[in-house]
């Protein structure tokens, strides 16, 4: 069973990924509209990335006996200045994201509750490989600069881009 602290800091979790989704899916819809292909469908694809995130908190909610409340979200960014400032703010989310995840894992711990502390050890995972996904994306981006004809081999080779991390082992 949940205590009420533990819902509804999970709760707030749910909102954090459900948040991230959608600011990764408008991250996707401008670079389709900017004529990036590759960076696009690589946005979709995080943007579903975090609708699982989401759901899995869901559900662990559900079956420990709390209620998973789907709740309002604001609204995100729908125009970036360039791709740099995009992947820049896609990093700075991920970094919040993670610092969001480490609260949690310190309130499941105050709480006493190990079985929720044990849920969150495949979060602390994840956020290793997505901030190290974004930092390698922000390296290429920062190389890159103002050449076009590197943003369009970039956008070409987005979508194989693969970064092993210490954590890549615990999360598959
Ligand atoms: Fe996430
Ligand atoms: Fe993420």
């Amino acid at each position: 069973m949940l205590s009420k602290t533990i819902e509804e800091a999970l709760n707030n979790q749910i909102r954090i990924e459900a948040e991230s989704s959608q600011i990764y899916l408008a991250m996707a819809c401008w670079a389709e509209v900017k004529g990036l292909e590759g960076v696009s469908n690589f946005m979709y694809a995080q943007s579903d990335e975090e609708r699982e995130h989401m759901l899995k908190l869901v559900k662990f909610i559900n079956e420990r006996g709390g209620h998973a409340k789907i709740s309002q979200l604001a609204a995100p960014n729908v125009t970036f200045k360039s791709f740099k400032e995009m992947f820049e703010k896609l990093f700075e989310h991920e970094v919040y994201v993670s610092q969001s995840i480490n609260e949690l894992v310190h309130i499941s711990l105050q709480e006493k509750d190990y079985a929720t502390h044990n849920f969150l050890q495949w979060y602390v995972a994840e956020q290793i490989e997505e901030e190290a996904v974004a930092r390698t994306i922000l390296d290429k981006i920062n190389m890159i600069g103002d050449d076009k004809g590197g943003l369009y081999l970039f956008d070409r080779d987005i979508e194989n881009l693969t970064v092993t991390t210490a954590a890549t082992k615990a999360t598959e």
